[in-house]
């Protein structure tokens, strides 16, 4: 999850008729609905696929693409018929990256491990895939660096977590939790980032269940920079020994789905290569305005389906699979609604292996819109078993 992103500014003129309401999706490639905002909002390019009424005046007039492509509906679990069912489905598991700039910081205090109670309430319900973010300062230090040694008490909690994921029986995710950032500065050395990724997956690399998430949400850099150092990383991942677990890659722009052709990341990462044929493409997508996942309110009821058709069709193009590693939205009928259009469309399209809400954690606020930690986070009551648990 990012905290903030930027939206183009371009709008188009505002007419009183046949418009639609602020918040309302209003352009984009194959949109073939009104482009015409209620007064006091403006339609605003977000990416070549999606334009949005958002509160305020037009100041210039752009035209925007209405090609004659379909749009998917969005139907309801009950409806979501001929999917195919997801390979890896479960959670993100917050707190080992809490604590931001506490390096190392303090185990219980600066940063937490996820709950066993919480993995085991999971696997209860017939998930069976956590991603564990953590944060590399933690893991190595800055004064030896990212190719450096491993701190052994970081280390060995998170060796602990995986251990009883796996033991479980469930798919663990190491999610090194940078932003492709580490010690305050850009990481741009791909060999020095391939030597991090082949000492962690060395640590790991006999355990089938453990799955490597090279990067969380690289951002303000070229995608084909992102595509570098996620090379780096699959080729580093594989000469450590680690050659038949699942690898994970993401694109800039935080790896958004809704983003991840007009970002360039779909020309970049069409070249990605594994020497084991094991990679799939982490794509994040969040449902509110600004797709930032830092609203309770969804844009419409089939918001999923619109803002992942583009990347659905990128991946089904270019022969690849996907993983939406992030997925999460408020506790109401318009994001229940969006959620699950939004898992049935992927599954229906039979281009994605997984997904994973974000998001659970013990450290969660009780009024976090997302969260999903047992047995009172928001997302428990109404979205588990009405937006999550029918697309097991
Ligand atoms: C998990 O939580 C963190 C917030 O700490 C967020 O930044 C991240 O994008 C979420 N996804 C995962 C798997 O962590
Ligand atoms: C993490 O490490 C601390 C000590 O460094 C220990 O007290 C704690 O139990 C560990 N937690 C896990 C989940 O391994
Ligand atoms: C990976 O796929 C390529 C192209 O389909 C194929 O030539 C190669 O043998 C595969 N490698 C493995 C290890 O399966
Ligand atoms: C079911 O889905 C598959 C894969 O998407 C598709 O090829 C097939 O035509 C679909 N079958 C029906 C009956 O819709």
């Amino acid at each position: 999850m990012k905290t903030l992103v930027a939206l183009t500014t371009l709008a188009i003129a505002v007419s009183p008729a046949a418009a639609v309401a602020v918040w309302g999706q209003c352009g984009g490639q194959g949109w073939t609905g009104s482009t015409v905002c209620d007064a006091g909002s403006t339609c605003v390019v977000s990416n070549p696929f999606y334009s949005q009424c958002l509160p305020g005046t037009a100041t210039t007039t752009v035209s925007t693409t209405t090609t004659a492509t379909t749009t998917s509906s969005a139907p309801g679990s009950t409806t979501c018929s001929n999917r195919t069912k997801f390979k890896y489905f479960g959670v993100n598991q917050s707190g080992a990256e809490f604590g931001g700039s506490a390096w190392p910081g303090t185990w219980g205090k600066d940063f937490i491990f996820p709950a066993p109670s919480s993995i085991d309430y999971f696997v209860g319900k017939g998930f069976n895939f956590f991603r564990v973010p953590f944060l590399m300062e933690r893991l190595v230090a800055p004064a030896t660096g990212i190719a450096g040694p491993f701190s052994s008490a970081y280390l060995a909690n998170l060796t602990t977590t995986v251990n009883y994921i796996t033991g479980k029986g469930a798919f663990v995710a190491l999610d090194p939790h940078n932003f492709m950032i580490y010690n305050n500065a850009a990481i741009t050395s791909t060999s020095d980032f391939q030597k991090f990724w082949t000492n962690l997956a060395g640590q790991f690399k006999s355990n089938t269940k453990v799955i490597f998430d090279v990067m969380n949400e690289p951002n303000g850099i070229p995608a084909s920079t992102a595509f570098a150092l996620n090379q780096a990383a699959v080729n580093g991942i594989r000469a450590s020994g680690a050659t038949s677990q699942l690898i994970l890659v993401e694109g800039t722009s935080w790896t958004g789905a809704w983003t991840w052709v007009s970002s360039g990341n779909g020309a970049a990462f069409a070249a990605i290569q594994d020497p084991n044929n094991n990679t799939a493409i982490e794509m994040h997508q969040y449902f509110d305005s600004d797709g930032s996942g830092t609203h309770a309110a969804c844009v419409s009821s089939t918001i999923g389906v619109e803002r992942l058709a583009a990347a659905t069709s990128w991946l089904k193009a270019n022969n690849m699979k996907g993983f939406l590693g992030e997925i999460g939205a408020g506790n109401n009928a318009d994001c229940i609604a969006a959620v699950s259009g939004a898992f049935c469309s992927m599954q229906q399209s039979g281009v994605w292996i997984g997904a994973s809400w974000w998001a659970a954690g013990p450290w969660w606020p009780a009024d976090y819109f997302s969260s999903i930690e047992p047995p009172n986070g928001l997302s428990i009551a109404q979205v588990l078993p009405q937006a999550l648990m029918p697309y097991l």
